[in-house]
């Protein structure tokens, strides 16, 4: 039998119930009869921890597979957002004899992840990157761009924006692993490792 106990509490056909009154029972909505969904708002088929589970075995996989290719090259390794310090961390570790040069418009990563000031470039990309360009540091072996934001067309537009530069800053044979795609000349889509989805990140090679 369903019993409602406080029907103002009830979901609707267009959503917005509310279920965070305690006074209804948790049997009384899984027994409700005519609910459209059970969890408005809930379209997606993969829950969003899933999908950032799997956007970081990508981001990881991506960074691991560059590395494997990087052979004798030689050059720094960029990385491009530091967020909380999670990928450069990772990046230490694989690269534990390249100098790592990081980007970011606001340092507040783990205080264990913040870079030493002369590897530090703090402002907008699109200032810091042109500039580092015109540092005359060695071509990079590896740039790691992790710059998306909640808004889809900003971000594709930094990426696109960006690419260029990247293109011009990579040494022959180094790679981009990128949260966003690209589409620049100089920059070939490379394989995804295995067990990663086309789309999930992205690998270009800089031709030679
Ligand atoms: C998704 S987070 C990076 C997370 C990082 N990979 C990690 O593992 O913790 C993106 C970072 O890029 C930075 N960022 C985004 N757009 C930027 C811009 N235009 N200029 C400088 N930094 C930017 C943000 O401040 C943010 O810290």
């Amino acid at each position: 039998m369903v019993r409602w106990r406080n029907r103002a509490m009830l979901p609707t056909a267009t959503g917005g119930g509310c279920m965070s009154d305690t006074r209804v029972a948790h049997d009384d909505w899984a027994a409700a009869p005519t609910l459209p969904t059970r969890h408005p708002g809930k379209n997606h088929t993969m829950s969003r921890l899933d999908s950032f589970i799997r956007r970081m075995q990508a981001q990881r996989a991506c960074i691991d597979a560059a590395a494997t290719q990087l052979n004798g090259l030689q050059g720094p390794v960029l990385e491009l957002g530091l967020g909380n310090g999670r990928t450069y961390d990772h990046l230490r570790e694989r690269f534990p004899d390249r100098p790592i040069f990081v980007f970011e418009r606001q340092v507040a990563a783990h205080p264990d992840c913040i870079p030493p000031d002369h590897f530090l470039r703090q402002g907008e990309l699109r200032d810091t990157i042109p500039a580092f360009a015109a540092e005359g540091q060695p071509g990079a072996a590896l740039i790691h761009a992790d710059v998306g934001s909640g808004d889809k067309g900003a971000s594709g537009q930094l990426a696109a924006d960006l690419a260029p530069h990247w293109a011009r800053i990579l040494a022959p044979g180094g790679f981009l692993a990128s949260d966003q795609a690209v589409d620049q000349p100089g920059l070939d889509p490379w394989p995804m490792p295995e067990g990663v989805d086309p789309g999930r990140y992205h690998l270009y090679r800089r031709s030679a």
